[in-house]
Formats: structure tokens, C-alpha cells, sequence
């Protein structure tokens, strides 16, 4: 990033940059909604989503934020017909390829939370690939949740903590939330400090549960794929007039 950059945006855009969260998460829904809107196919909203996926991402760069993390796809989105669930794989695939040398440029690092090996062989390689070649990125993660579900990222930590047990190489009076949160996804990452949601809906949907316990949540009625820079820079504008507490 040009230092031009870093100063037009710290003037324009009312930041606090010595409170800045570090991990920001977020649920992209509406893409669906947004095309009905228009009289267009659920998959032109995917499409168009993938625009304010690109947007996100360079303005998370820019500002300096150290963990982005998009929910992509949920363990339940093989519920949805399965044309579109190929779309959206399609999609996927063609991110990733058009994506890597604008994540190279910007030293970002790829990784996927989920279950890898539940995805499309076709998308893991593509993932391979772009993890292999952004590993060495310093500047930025970007999460991308796939195949991704909160509680089965909880319950398969347990059963890699029981088999150590079991195989005598870890004492359960050692394990705390520290060492669990060690068998998450998001393993050796700060948890998400803002979580935002848009499209209006006011719910979870099985994400990131044991990292959001102390997330401030910022729900917005846009949709997803109208949640341009301005609309990111307000949703940090907002938690930084929040006051947290942590219970203390
Ligand atoms: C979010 O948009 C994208 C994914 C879940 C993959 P939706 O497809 O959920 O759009 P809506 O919520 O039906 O409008
Ligand atoms: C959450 O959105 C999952 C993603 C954004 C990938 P959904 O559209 O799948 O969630 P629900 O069905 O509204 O809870
Ligand atoms: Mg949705």
C-alpha cells in the first residue's frame, strides 16, 4: 500500500486508527434477495456478490485490519437446489483464479475454514493452489468459511482432543479454552472483534460460536451485494463508538 493511500484514507474516512479491530467476520446474505429485487436469477445476485467480496477485502487491506473472514458457503447451503450449489462452486473456482495476483499484490494470505475435504475435488485444488502460492503473504489473512458449520467445527476439536486422551498424549485437566480453541479453524487467530451480518436477517446461522462470544454485532438491511466501501467504513466507524466491556 502507498503511503498516498494510507493518508487519504485515514483523512476521509473518521477512523480511529489506534482502535482498530483486528479480526472483522462476515455473514455476505441477500444475494438471493438482491437479484429478486431486479427480476434476475438468484445466481446473478452470487455474481454480483463477488464484487463486495473484492471491495471488502481491499478496503480490510488498506485500513490494516489483520484477519478478514467471509462466510461463503454453510454445511446447510447443500440444502439449496443443487444448480445452484454448482454455480456457486463455479463461482468460486473463478475468484480464486482471477483473485491470486490481486491477493499477491496485496500480500494477502489465503485459508479456507471448513471442511476441506467435503468440498468439490475441483475447488480444493483450486484452493491448493492459491494457499500454496499466497502462504507466504504477511500483511493480511482472508478466511474464507467453506463447507463451514459452527457447531461441527466445535465437535470435530473434540474428537481430536479425545484421541489424544485416549492415546495418552494430552491430560484432560490440561485442556482450557485456550488449548481448545487450538483445534479450531481459526487456530492461533485473534477472534473476530466485529461481526457483521447483512440483508437484514438477525441470526447467526451457525457461525464462528465459540470465536464471536465477545464480537460486536453490526446487522445492516443492505444486501450483500450492494454492501459497498462506504457501508464497510461505517459498520467501523460504529464499532468504534461502541464501548466494550468483556463482562468486567
Ligand atoms: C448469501 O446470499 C450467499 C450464500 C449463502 C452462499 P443468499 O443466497 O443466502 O441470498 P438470500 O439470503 O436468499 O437473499
Ligand atoms: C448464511 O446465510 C450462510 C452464508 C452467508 C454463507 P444463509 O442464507 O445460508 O442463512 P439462513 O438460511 O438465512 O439462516
Ligand atoms: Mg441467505
Amino acid at each position: 500500500m502507498s503511503t498516498a493511500i494510507s493518508e487519504q484514507l485515514d483523512a476521509s474516512s473518521g477512523l480511529d486508527r489506534t482502535r482498530l479491530p483486528r479480526h472483522v467476520a462476515i455473514i455476505m446474505d441477500g444475494n438471493g434477495r438482491w437479484a429478486h429485487g431486479r427480476g434476475l436469477p438468484r445466481v446473478m445476485g452470487h455474481r454480483a456478490g463477488i464484487k463486495s467480496v473484492r471491495i471488502a477485502a481491499e478496503l480490510a487491506r488498506e485500513v490494516g485490519l489483520e484477519v478478514l473472514t467471509l462466510y461463503a458457503f454453510s454445511v446447510e447451503n447443500w440444502k439449496r437446489p443443487a444448480a445452484e450449489v454448482s454455480t456457486l462452486m463455479r463461482l468460486l473456482n473463478e475468484y480464486l483464479r482471477r483473485e491470486l495476483p490481486t491477493l499477491m499484490k496485496n500480500e494477502i494470505r489465503l485459508n479456507v475454514l471448513g471442511d476441506f475435504e467435503g468440498l468439490p475435488a475441483l475447488v480444493q485444488r483450486h484452493l491448493e493452489r492459491v494457499m500454496k502460492e499466497t502462504g507466504e503473504n504477511r500483511k493480511m489473512v482472508l478466511n474464507l468459511a467453506l463447507n463451514y458449520g459452527g457447531r461441527s467445527e466445535i465437535v470435530q476439536a473434540a474428537r481430536r482432543i479425545a484421541e489424544l486422551v485416549k492415546a495418552g498424549k494430552l491430560k484432560v485437566t490440561s485442556l482450557d479454552e485456550e488449548l481448545f480453541s487450538r483445534f479450531l479453524y481459526t487456530a492461533g487467530q485473534p477472534d473476530p472483534d466485529l461481526l457483521i451480518r447483512t440483508s437484514g436477517e438477525h441470526r447467526i446461522s451457525n457461525f464462528l460460536l465459540w470465536q464471536i462470544s465477545y464480537a460486536e454485532l453490526y446487522l445492516t438491511p443492505k444486501f450483500w451485494p450492494e454492501f459497498g466501501k462506504a457501508d464497510f467504513l461505517e459498520a467501523l466507524r460504529e464499532y468504534q463508538r461502541r464501548e466494550r466491556r468483556f463482562g468486567a
